[in-house]
């Protein structure tokens, strides 16, 4: 199967083990396996018994218990484990997108939600979110890119890289389109639970009965490490799905089933530990740029990255590569995500080397 290159992953490749200063990662500060522990009043006895054999096949009963309380009306058979949420995405494309098909994907967002469709030989409509509807999608134009012929939409809520969060009429107005299509929704929801209010956006799930949610502990629970994400989704398609998952899955590991369990059933801790960090670095954010005068952008609502425009006419991977080389900051180009012009500032991670590396860009911004 041929596929585009993956221009983000391509770009952390070659450029993330130089950075001095990383605004390029979509992480909050990540866990350790101590402070997962205590955070969770856990202790590690457990753990050592256990048999290293493959667990589960889909995923241990209690993961999938832990995972329905993120929802509002779904049963463990409606979910099935994954390696992470790329893994989950990948999973349900390939099981549902056959070639001709039309893939209707709301972009920017992670590339596998058009460039796996298109890899499959299905005829993929890229609709693009625009600044100045605070990065939510034109309702009237996907409607028109929709039709009656779509076999799947597919997007990303909160949304990365802009982190604009879909307001829940709007989420069932994108039901209702897809509705008269009878079309799939994918709903990328790996940032769901950092949406900055404290108040996390229905799942595509729970209000529409062709909604699948792909989801991971990666964003929310800090734990990218533990390569561990799940598809939600009607029971007849998870069975679809499962059939898929027989040849490249087989289980995921034991000891990442169990810290996820243990991270998930202590949500509210964890998630008050991350938005906490969130709102510090998006205060940093909000105060560079309101000094900053090249640069222009609409608050993020949710998740943990930016999308940062910018006024001087140079295309964006060259910006980036240039900054890293002179200073040392990475950030990621806009046209790795289809977008130049656009720059993605993570701000999940440490506040005081965010304010630095900022500085650090203003500075540099102003020889260019
Ligand atoms: C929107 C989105 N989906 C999926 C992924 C992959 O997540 P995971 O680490 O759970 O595989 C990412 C990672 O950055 C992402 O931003």
């Amino acid at each position: 199967m041929k596929i585009d290159k993956f221009k983000v992953e391509e770009w952390f490749n070659k450029y993330e083990s130089k950075a001095i200063y990383d605004l390029a990662d979509t992480c909050v500060e990540s866990l350790s396996i101590n402070e997962l522990l205590k955070i969770t009043d856990s202790d590690t006895k457990e753990i050592y018994s256990r048999k290293l054999n493959y667990g589960d096949i889909h995923g241990s009963n209690r993961l999938k218990n832990a995972i329905c309380t993120l929802y509002k009306s779904q049963i463990p058979e409606n979910i099935t484990i994954t390696h992470g949420a790329i893994g989950a995405n990948q999973l349900v494309m390939l099981s549902l997108i056959e070639r001709g098909d039309k893939v209707v994907s709301i972009i920017p967002t992670y590339q596998q939600h058009y460039s796996i469709p298109k890899s499959i030989g299905a005829n993929v409509k890229t609709l693009f979110l625009k600044e100045e509807n605070d990065w939510l999608p034109d309702l009237d134009e996907l409607e028109n890119f929709v039709g009656t012929d779509t076999k799947i939409i597919c997007m990303n809520n909160p949304n990365n890289p802009t982190g604009a969060v879909i307001p829940y009429d709007m989420l069932e107005k994108i039901a209702q389109i897809a509705k008269k299509s009878n079309s799939y929704i994918l709903c990328d929801e790996v940032y769901r639970g950092l949406e900055h209010n404290g108040q996390i956006s229905k799942s595509i799930a729970d209000i529409y009965d062709k909604g699948i949610s792909t989801g991971s502990v990666s964003k929310v629970f800090s734990l990218a490490g533990l390569r561990l994400g799940w598809i939600t989704a009607p029971a007849e398609v998870i069975k679809d799905i499962n059939h898929q998952r027989e040849y490249n899955t087989i289980s995921v590991g034991i000891l990442d089933d169990y810290f996820a369990s243990l991270a998930i059933e202590n949500k509210d801790k964890i998630i008050k530990r991350n938005l906490n960090k969130i709102l510090e670095g998006k205060k940093v954010l909000k105060d560079w740029l309101e000094i900053e005068n090249y640069c222009h952008c609409v608050i993020p609502q949710g998740g943990t990255t930016a999308f940062v425009g910018y006024d001087i006419g140079v295309n964006s991977a060259d910006l980036c590569r240039k900054l890293q080389l002179d200073t040392g900051v990475m950030i990621l180009p806009g046209e790795t995500m289809e977008l130049d012009g656009y720059l993605r500032i993570g701000y999940g991670n440490n506040p005081d080397k965010l304010k630095q590396a900022l500085n650090i860009f203003s500075n540099w911004l102003k020889l260019q």
